[in-house]
């Protein structure tokens, strides 16, 4: 995967690609005291667009807020601006956009409020993150032998790195087993979601998915819930118990890096048909409709990257 561009935005503006290095001793990454986004732009007639740029940036500083950082010194608007900038130096018509504020000096203690706050974004050229057959066929998982978070104990609602090391456990096991993705069970047992994906399942034509409560709000899984009440689809939201998802006729994932993929089979039961079925791919093409700019839905989501508001790199503005 090339995760080469020619410019990252660190402490207020942009820097190169080669100079955009820490410090061993950066705290955030001896403790995953940080939090992060993965938001995509796509590209679209009227130039490249970032999907839900405000609701990725609110839900930065929120996971920030969360986490404990009393005060930052930036706004939403900032990180918004710093993302768009950075897409545009980069000259990029279709990327991924990778914002995180960590913990960049103090906080030794263990105490968050003797440390502070960096804010930093690179963006590279990701298409797949489940690979190029996943959209058409789906993929495989299984249920993993890893619980996810209880919301007591990791802040399911924030993007924090170290929330991560769970996802890295799961998906590394799933991985080694032949499976693609990991489906988490909660602390009680029932359906969570997968290490980066919200999910659905369809059942005798209703979409049901997870409650908030020990998931993270995917900004996906809104739009997902959208477009197919859109499409007249009964969507609720239930306890889901893994023979549900056993016994389904689509089960489906979706997240920024995915966009939306069907599972097609789930600890060795094949679901539905075994590819990915008619529910999820009308949702499929609502969605690709949107990020394209080609729905009615598109104006409101979508944020482009216009080229007169974008300075050189020489001069780009100072925002932390
Ligand atoms: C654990 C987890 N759940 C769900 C999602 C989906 O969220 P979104 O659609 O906002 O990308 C992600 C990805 O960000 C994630 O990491």
């Amino acid at each position: 995967m090339g995760m080469k561009s020619r410019y990252l935005w660190m402490d207020g503006g942009l820097v190169e690609y080669e100079k955009a290095t820490l410090h061993f001793l950066t705290p955030g990454l001896h403790y995953g005291i940080g939090v992060f986004e993965g938001i995509r732009c796509y590209r679209t007639p009227a130039g490249p667009a970032v999907f839900r740029l405000r609701e990725h940036a609110e839900r930065l500083v929120n996971s920030a807020k969360i986490l404990g950082f009393r005060s930052l010194p930036f706004s939403t608007d900032d990180v918004a601006h710093a993302i768009k900038q950075t897409v545009a130096a980069n000259e990029f018509d279709e990327c991924y956009i990778r914002p995180l504020i960590y913990l960049s000096g103090g906080g030794w203690n263990l105490n968050i409020d003797g440390g502070q706050p960096a804010f930093g974004v690179a963006v590279w050229e990701w298409t797949n993150y489940l690979g190029t057959d996943a959209l058409h066929h789906g993929v495989r998982a299984n249920i993993s032998s890893f619980t996810r978070h209880h919301p007591n104990v990791m802040m399911t609602k924030a993007k924090i790195s170290g929330n991560y090391v769970n996802s890295f456990l799961a998906k590394t096991e799933s991985v080694r087993l032949g499976f693609e993705e990991a489906i988490m069970l909660d602390p009680e047992g029932y359906v969570a979601e997968c290490t980066g994906e919200n999910l659905f399942v369809v059942a005798r034509g209703t979409i049901v998915t997870p409650d908030l409560a020990p998931v993270l709000d995917g900004i996906t899984r809104d739009a997902v819930a959208t477009l197919a009440r859109d499409l007249e689809y009964e969507v609720e939201v239930a306890p889901l118990s893994r023979d549900q998802l056993y016994g389904a006729d689509e089960v489906f994932v979706c997240g920024t890096a995915s966009e939306v993929i069907g599972l097609r089979e789930i600890d060795f039961r094949t679901i539905g048909t075994g590819s990915t079925g008619p529910v999820t791919r009308r949702i499929q093409e609502a969605f690709q409709a949107v990020i394209r700019g080609r729905h009615a839905r598109s104006e409101k989501w979508l944020e482009y990257v216009g080229a007169g508001e974008v300075e050189p790199p020489e001069t780009a503005s100072q925002v932390a």
